[in-house]
């Protein structure tokens, strides 16, 4: 698809892997509309990309309804979902209020945008990216987090069929180097694989989209796992358990 002139809404466009991708969109052409909850950051961004601002909480309906009146009419032909939060700890350990948090902006939020979104993406021939993760592949320690970002995929396998004149790629990162790991509370203390940069996953996005590509993980050689997980479940968990 045609980047350069179109309208792209980028939600988690306040930090990270979002707010990457907003530049990196805006150096292609795109006019974009910058989804997140904080004003400050959303306002640096608006400043270097030359994006709207909607202040949005997507843990909402408010903050759904918010995105959608905020874009009615437009003509969006870009949607990527990258707001998120992670949870580490025992499954045992998750209460209930988390879960629900995880649950309504890591997988209902994008749900509820794509559903609503999807008849302007259609007429403009639009392009969707789920920003779900390699956690998606099942991540101990991150068990409610990993079932976010496999629903998200799995949401994103199914439009994908169900609608072909919209592109559709998801976007599995590994550990990327973001305010992420802060803001759930519990750092990455893994010495491998190493954390890149929301620069190369903006640049993955981006390849994604003008080249419709279905998955793209990154860095590319973690998609091993990806093929592993697919082709052989057990022995995936054995080495999961094994080598973390
Ligand atoms: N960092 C990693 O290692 C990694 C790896 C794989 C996948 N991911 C995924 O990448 C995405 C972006 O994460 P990141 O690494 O860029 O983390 P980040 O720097 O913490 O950014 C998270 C973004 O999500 C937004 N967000 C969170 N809760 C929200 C809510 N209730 N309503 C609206 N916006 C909300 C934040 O907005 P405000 O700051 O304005 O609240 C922020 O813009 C997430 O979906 C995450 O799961 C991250």
């Amino acid at each position: 698809m045609r980047i350069a002139d179109g309208i792209a809404v980028v939600t988690g466009a306040s930090s990270g892997i979002g707010a990457a991708v907003a530049v990196r969109l805006a150096a292609e052409g795109a006019r974009l509309v910058l989804v997140g909850r904080d004003p400050e950051r959303l306002k640096t961004v608006g400043a270097r990309t030359g994006g709207r601002a909607v202040v949005a909480d997507l843990g909402t309906g408010a903050g759904i309804d918010a995105v959608c009146g905020a874009v009615a009419g437009t003509g969006v032909s870009l949607l990527v979902h990258a707001a998120g939060l992670g949870a580490a700890g025992p499954v045992e350990d998750t209460d209930a209020g988390t879960t629900a948090e995880l649950l309504a902006v890591n997988l209902a939020a994008p749900i509820d945008l794509t559903r609503r979104l999807l008849p302007g993406l259609r007429e403009t021939g639009g392009h969707l990216v789920f920003v779900a993760s390699i956690a998606a592949l099942g991540v101990a320690n991150e068990a409610v987090y990993s079932a976010t970002k496999a629903g998200l995929r799995g949401f994103a396998d199914a439009v994908r069929i169900e609608v072909p004149g919209v592109g559709v790629t998801t976007v599995l990162p590994g550990a990327v180097d973001t305010d992420f790991f802060r803001r759930r509370g519990v750092p990455y203390d893994r010495r491998f694989p190493r954390p890149v940069s929301a620069e190369r996953v903006a640049d993955a996005v981006v390849h994604g989209v003008l080249n419709n590509r279905t998955e793209v993980v990154v860095p590319r050689w973690l998609s091993l796992g990806s093929r592993v997980h697919g082709a052989a479940p057990a022995l995936f968990a054995r080495l999961s358990r094994t080598f973390g």
